[in-house]
């Protein structure tokens, strides 16, 4: 790089630094630092996936949901992800990489999605579970992101986090109908928020000591808390929430805290974490096989959109 060059970086960088200090958003024909385009678009991508790969387990309910409605609920729930699916990668797309190439990254396994889709979902209870808890932390991180630096992630995120409210609330009430129910209900309930519980609470990443991007994704205004806050966010606000129907959390150090006004809790399985985004987690292998079937399943549906677009195309020039 030469003087001139590096001088002008330098001024492009301050100026984008300044911007961020000032809390002004970032729009995609800004100047931003490579760094930032990067670590937004590992961000974005891999919560776009996650949104994708997020319908499999919940999809596997859909076929045996306990009433018409339960099912018409649960399609529009996993309807609702794919949505958000899409919103994310085409804000991904405004930081220069195609979606099909994102999608490749997912489906040659070289991209990452969210740890807690490598779980299994064994009954019906489990829909509740998700509802409540993966959709509850979700809300808990993107209301977050709704306010982040980056104007077309923030953007998106607004949509998704009140869709993610009715998800949440919808799981929630399957939980508190369960828990009035028969013993085996609630047996039901209480086993998929043991299994559920601290999957959940790992979404939100490793504690701050341990999450290598967090340093510069604070700096620059697209993490507004950290991992270990918004964690604690959220087991404040669901705690209470288990209490009032029943529900006990299946963590003995769990205790609330009259000094700080935060619940204390127990240690979070971190080599588990590790296993399970390094791949080895219960469902891992069988998510990826899914997701690429229903990729080339899809096949077909792709063909015919672009020969369809190709028409119009035509028509239009003609
Ligand atoms: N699942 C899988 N991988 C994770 C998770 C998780 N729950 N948490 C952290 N990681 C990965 C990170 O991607 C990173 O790996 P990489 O550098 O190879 O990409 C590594 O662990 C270290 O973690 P951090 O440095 O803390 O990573 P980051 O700063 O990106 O924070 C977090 C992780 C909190 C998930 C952040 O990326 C984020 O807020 N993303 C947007 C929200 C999102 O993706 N939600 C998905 C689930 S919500 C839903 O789909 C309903």
């Amino acid at each position: 790089m030469n003087e001139a060059t590096l001088n002008s970086t330098q001024q492009s960088d301050e100026a984008f630094n300044e911007s961020i200090a000032k809390g002004k958003t970032i729009e995609p024909k800004d100047w931003m630092p490579e760094k930032y385009r990067k670590q937004l678009l590992r961000m974005m991508s891999q919560h776009a996936h996650s949104e994708v790969v997020g319908m499999l387990p919940e999809g596997n309910w859909i076929t045996r949901a306990p009433s018409l409605a339960r099912k018409v609920g649960l399609i529009a729930k996993v309807q609702d992800e794919a949505g958000h699916g899409l919103y994310i990668y085409s804000g991904a797309e405004t930081l220069g990489m195609d979606r099909s190439e994102m999608i490749d990254q997912l489906l040659t396994g070289k991209a990452k999605y969210s740890s807690i889709f490598n779980y299994p979902t064994l009954t019906w209870a489990d829909m509740g579970a998700i509802g409540w808890l993966v959709d509850g932390a979700a809300i808990v991180n993107q209301t977050a992101l709704a306010k982040c630096s980056y104007g077309p992630y923030a953007r998106a995120m607004i949509r998704i986090c009140k869709e993610e409210n009715f998800h949440n609330k919808q799981g929630y009430q399957i939980m508190a109908i369960l828990m009035q129910g028969t013993k085996e209900q609630k047996e039901m309930a209480q086993d998929a928020l043991n299994r559920f519980w601290w999957p959940s609470l790992m979404m939100f990443g490793p504690s701050d000591a341990h999450s290598p991007n967090s340093v510069d994704l604070m700096k620059w205004k697209v993490k507004l808390y950290s991992n270990d806050d918004l964690r604690q966010r959220f087991i404040d606000r669901t705690v209470p929430q288990a209490e009032a129907i029943g529900l006990r959390i299946p963590d003995d150090k769990l205790k609330w805290n009259e000094t700080t006004r935060h619940y204390e809790f127990g240690e979070i399985n971190w080599e588990e974490f590790n296993q399970v985004i390094s791949g080895n987690g219960p469902c891992n292998r069988l998510r990826f096989q899914q997701r690429n079937d229903a990729h080339s399943k899809g096949q077909w549906v792709r063909d015919a959109a672009s020969a369809y677009a190709a028409k119009q195309q035509q028509k239009n020039a003609a």
